[in-house]
């Protein structure tokens, strides 16, 4: 999938006048592209599900929804020359190792998990003016995440992680009420034998200029191609609205 997208937007590059990076003024120009994004996604997983998807190694996964990512729609791996440096972002280590853990990969170096995020969303995002460094992407992903809240929604309106299970429609209806917009929600689909999803990651839509909008569904669904990460044997995809829905605490909880 790679190279074709990076032929596209080298591509594209030209046919905009060879006006590549200049884009502080040609929001005109990039809102017609049809490679440019419009919209970001901030995802948040669920820790305990990651975990049940892939044999990694996860330890004691943290029990609240942490960030998966930033991500412009539509394009991938904008700027292959500009690398991650974890040094730009050093003031946000305590928040990023809180909220931005890398959940497969507790006890190796967490840092590749930002790398693969920088490199593949954090430059595409970084057309961007609020968003045109390391240190203002990563930390705006963190001040967004820390804005929705989504812990204490979800606790407010009753949804608790354990052994009950959610209809999917409760649970996309009480988000909607406490955000006013719709959600994108993804689950793992049942195991064979198994009638009930397990919800997996939620995201939330913005606009350009950082404002919460309407996921709108993908027709035919893009199944993997936001997820971000190789997650191993399961995939996540849009929940389906008629299925229980299993919200789960425990990583063996589930069988
Ligand atoms: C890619 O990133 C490098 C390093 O930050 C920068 O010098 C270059 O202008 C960027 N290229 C584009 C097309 O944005
Ligand atoms: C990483 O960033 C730091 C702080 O901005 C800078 O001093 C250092 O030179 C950078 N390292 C590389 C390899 O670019
Ligand atoms: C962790 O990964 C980063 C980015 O790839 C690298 O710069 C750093 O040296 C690694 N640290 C260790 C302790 O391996
Ligand atoms: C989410 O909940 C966890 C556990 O209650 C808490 O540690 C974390 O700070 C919460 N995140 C936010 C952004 O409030
Ligand atoms: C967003 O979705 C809600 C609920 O479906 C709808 O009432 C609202 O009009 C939508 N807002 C926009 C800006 O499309
Ligand atoms: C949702 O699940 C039901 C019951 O298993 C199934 O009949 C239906 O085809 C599923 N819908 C989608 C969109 O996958």
């Amino acid at each position: 999938m790679k190279p074709p997208k990076l032929h596209y937007w080298i591509l594209g590059c030209f046919s905009m006048a060879l006006c590549c990076g200049c884009t502080a003024d040609t929001s005109l120009l990039s809102d017609t592209h049809p490679h440019t994004w419009d919209k970001l996604y901030l995802a948040h997983h669920w820790p305990v599900t990651v975990c049940k998807m892939s044999a990694n190694d996860c330890e004691d996964p943290p029990e609240y929804w942490t960030i998966h990512g930033l991500w412009p729609n539509k394009v991938d791996d904008c700027n292959r020359t500009w690398h991650f440096n974890v040094t730009e972002i050093k003031d946000l280590m305590l928040d990023m190792r809180r909220y931005w853990p890398d959940v497969l990969h507790s006890s190796q170096n967490r840092t590749q998990f930002w790398k693969h995020e920088w490199d593949k969303h954090g430059t595409c995002a970084a057309t961007l003016q609020i968003l045109n460094s390391q240190k203002k992407y990563f930390g705006k992903a963190l001040d967004l995440y820390k804005q929705v809240d989504l812990n204490s929604s979800l606790l407010k309106a009753g949804i608790k992680p354990g052994s009950t299970y959610y209809k999917m429609t409760a649970l996309k209806e009480a988000l909607t009420r406490a955000y006013g917009v719709t959600l994108k929600i993804q689950c793992l689909p049942p195991e064979e034998g198994e009638k009930a999803q397990t919800i997996g990651q939620i995201e939330f839509c913005f606009t350009k200029n950082l404002e919460l909008r309407n996921c709108t569904e993908p027709k035919g669904g893009s199944k993997g191609m936001q997820t971000g990460l190789q997650l191993g044997t399961g995939e996540l995809s849009v929940c389906n609205d008629t299925l229980p829905t299993y919200y789960p605490l425990q990583v063996q909880g589930h069988k």
